[in-house]
């Protein structure tokens, strides 16, 4: 539910939030407007202010009774009514899109609303108003920072002395945390969640951590009860691992991930996919289990070694031939904003991997492949560079395909071929024995499930070993 002063932009923000989290969406302005057959002024005119109030508690306490779920923008002064702010707080997740009255003003003094045509009043309802909306679940100044806040993201220099505010309650907290990691950034995560912090585990850098041994030494090991949290910081493979024991210890408690590589600030870290490797493969065990928040600070990037910069330049690469913007040509703390905003939007459209979020392995087969044939000794991201490639010119997208070349210069891989080909036969997504791959129709136009002539794809994959 969006809520704010007038002039906030709810209307504008509201369908385009809808559309990307897959949602309809309602205006309870328009809801009151159609049940009562005149417009608002005319309301307000007529039969009056609190007529009105009247009207507009009943239309959302039936928006937010509907199902399934969809975006509601709620009028700015729909928070007066008790009512509605009980049933926002047991239905709705609540989103304070926020202006100044500057803002606003420029906005709707012209528009003709009943409450926007005094400078002087204007500026005292806002400052009356303001209070009402410090309530919301999440705040945010775009559409970006609204998916992100609806998805539990907070993004920001210095997040990482601000996680203690950001893990709410004050039940014990248990520490998972790369080894490498958290020598460097354990004590600061510590001092900021304040004392709460009953116990630190280190699992080994890397995707040593994601095993079944290592699972059970942290099942093992914790001591929190059904309240507590796991807090897990690192990159990609402690918080899979850390996700997984949080997803699974007590039927599951609740975790914060915090993310320190670029590859868990834009992917691994959102959207709730936890999972561990078997010696048959990587993730073949896991589960589907939000985090209660993900803490991202970009300055924790600058001790990132540039090789691991790499990795997850080329998933900034591929969320920007999805969503159709050059995302890698922003500064890095945009591109981390932007690209985990576009992750977070296709995972909340679908949590569970049935649809949307298929997208998301444009170039992924190829790179998965490649990745079981070196025996998992070939970087990722690197694999998903030369991936990238091969979607984009099996896309006809020879000139996209060149650019990833440029800007990510991937080295071919030394693997052998038949255990590459070997691999991508096996893949979860081969359906008998005709691969089915993402493609691009155009930057910012996949195509999830296409079938493709196992001949082409495999001259594909063996353009990309060396
Ligand atoms: N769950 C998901 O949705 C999802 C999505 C993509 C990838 N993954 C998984 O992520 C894993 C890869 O993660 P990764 O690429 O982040 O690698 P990683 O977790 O292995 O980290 C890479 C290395 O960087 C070090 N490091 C991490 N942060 C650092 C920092 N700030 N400063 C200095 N060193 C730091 C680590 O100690 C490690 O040695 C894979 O197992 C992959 O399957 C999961």
């Amino acid at each position: 539910v969006l809520v704010g002063f007038m002039g906030a932009g709810k209307t504008t923000l509201g369908p385009v939030l809808a559309e990307r989290l897959g949602r309809s969406f309602v205006s309870v302005d328009e809801v009151v407007e159609r049940s009562a057959g005149s417009s608002i002024a005319e309301i307000f005119g007529t039969r009056g202010e609190g007529a009105f109030r009247m009207l507009e508690e009943r239309a959302a306490l039936d928006v937010l009774d509907r199902r399934p779920p969809a975006v509601i923008e709620l009028g700015g002064g729909g928070l007066g009514s008790s009512t509605t702010r009980t049933a926002l707080v047991e239905s709705a997740f609540t989103l304070h899109l926020e202006t100044t009255p500057e803002e606003a003003w420029q906005r709707v003094s012209s528009s003709g609303r009943p409450l926007a045509r005094d400078r002087d009043q204007f500026q005292a309802l806002f400052e009356e108003r303001r209070a009402s909306y410090d309530a919301a679940d999440g705040r945010a100044r775009d559409l970006d920072g609204a998916i992100l806040a609806a998805a539990g993201v907070h993004i920001s220099a210095g997040a990482l002395d601000r996680v203690g505010a950001l893990v709410s309650g004050s039940a014990p907290v248990e520490l998972v945390a790369d080894e490498h990691v958290e020598a460097l950034y354990g004590e600061r995560v510590r001092a900021a969640l304040n004392g709460r912090v009953a116990a630190t585990h280190h699992v080994p850098a890397g995707e040593r951590a994601k095993s079944a041994a290592e699972v059970v030494k942290l099942w093992s090991a914790m001591r929190v009860g059904r309240g507590g949290t796991v807090v897990v910081l690192g990159g990609g493979c402690a918080i899979d691992a850390g996700g997984f024991v949080a997803a699974t210890y007590l039927r599951g408690i609740s975790w914060v991930a915090v993310p320190s590589t670029l590859l868990a600030q834009v992917d691994a870290g959102i959207g709730g996919k936890t999972a561990v490797d078997l010696p048959e493969g990587k993730n073949l065990v896991g589960a589907f289990h939000w985090p209660m928040g993900t803490v991202v600070d970009p300055d924790v990037l600058a001790t990132l070694p540039s090789a691991e910069l790499e990795n997850g330049r080329a998933e900034v690469v591929k969320t920007g031939l999805l969503a159709g913007e050059p995302l890698c040509d922003l500064e890095l703390p945009e591109q981390v904003r932007r690209s985990a905003a576009f992750k977070a939007a296709v995972c909340l459209k679908d949590p569970h991997d049935q649809g949307a979020r298929a997208q998301l392995n444009l170039g992924h087969t190829f790179a998965h492949a490649l990745e079981a044939a070196s025996g998992y000794s070939l970087a990722h991201g690197h694999a998903v560079a030369l991936g990238l490639t091969a979607a984009l010119r099996i896309s006809g997208l020879e000139g996209d395909a060149r650019r990833v070349e440029e800007i990510l210069r991937p080295p071919l891989a030394a693997v052998d071929r038949d255990a590459a080909w070997a691999a991508l036969a096996r893949d979860k997504k081969t359906v008998d024995g005709r691969p089915r791959l993402v493609l691009l129709e155009a930057p910012g136009k996949p195509l999830v499930g296409v079938e493709i002539d196992s001949g082409v794809v495999r001259d594909a994959l063996d353009s990309l070993i060396a």
